[in-house]
């Protein structure tokens, strides 16, 4: 498959066209970003981490019947997948207080929830991805009542199957953040990426972050945190 022209290039990854107008190629950069494109850097091997991972754990999920974007790995940072239209909803799941969560309720990070939560942020990177229910995504018409029941389903089913894959891994799945698409026959499929910068891993002992919060809130030891979950997961193949 050859890529024709680059047709988006977003802060961490770009699109390509290919021959075939169902497919494209997403090519996974080192470079990184927080607080919507304010802090910059580069994370050294990041675009190969989040490729490969990304790429692994759709094949589970679609073992699990969750319907991904996924084809075909080509390269270390090159992936084919199905051509879809973004709904322009972020879903994120969380399992335990942290992050935005914990700053907008004023609770301390950590804490376990009995149920996992979930919220929607309009994908708008002008207005900052803001917080919106529902009812807000349906007046905005970003996405139908029926997919949005559908995007539900999936997202607490894909919760249960990553909390049971990373636990297994010594690690604990604090929140992560989705995104979905539509195929051009209306079917919502899982888009975007899975990966240390969508997700907050937390080794399951100590509870140290293997994740991008180490680059958003300036920890260090951002690559080691990288290398070292995707080295768990190939150590558990
Ligand atoms: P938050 O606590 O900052 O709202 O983040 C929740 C989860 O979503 C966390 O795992 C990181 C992920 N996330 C993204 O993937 N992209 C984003 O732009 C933001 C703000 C968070």
């Amino acid at each position: 498959m050859n890529k024709t022209e680059m047709i988006y290039e977003g802060k961490a990854k770009k699109v390509f066209s290919t021959d075939d107008d169902s497919l494209v190629i997403v090519s996974y950069k080192d470079d990184a970003t927080a607080f919507n494109g304010l802090k910059k850097g580069t994370i050294a091997g990041k675009g190969a981490v989040n490729n490969r991972m990304s790429n692994m754990l759709m094949q589970l999920l679609e073992k699990e019947g969750i319907p991904t974007h996924f084809v075909k790995e080509l390269s270390d940072r090159e992936t084919l997948v199905k051509r879809v239209k973004i709904v322009p909803l972020e879903v994120i799941i969380r399992n335990v207080s942290a992050g935005s969560f914990a700053k907008r309720y004023g609770v301390e990070e950590g804490i376990p929830f009995d149920e996992p939560t979930i919220e929607f942020s309009y994908k708008n990177d002008e207005l900052g991805d803001p917080l919106i229910n529902s009812y807000h995504a349906l007046a905005l018409k970003l996405a139908t009542k029926e997919e949005i029941e559908t995007i539900k389903k999936y997202s607490f089913k894909i919760n249960e199957v990553l909390k049971a894959y990373f636990l297994a891994l010594n690690v604990r799945l604090i929140d992560f953040k989705l995104e979905f698409g539509r195929l051009p026959d209306g079917k919502i499929v899982l888009a975007d990426e899975i990966s240390p910068d969508t997700c907050r891993f937390w080794d399951k002992n100590t509870n140290e972050k293997l994740d991008k919060d180490r680059f958003r809130r300036d920890m260090g030891g951002v690559e080691d945190a990288y290398k070292e979950i995707f080295g768990r997961i190939n150590a558990n193949k």
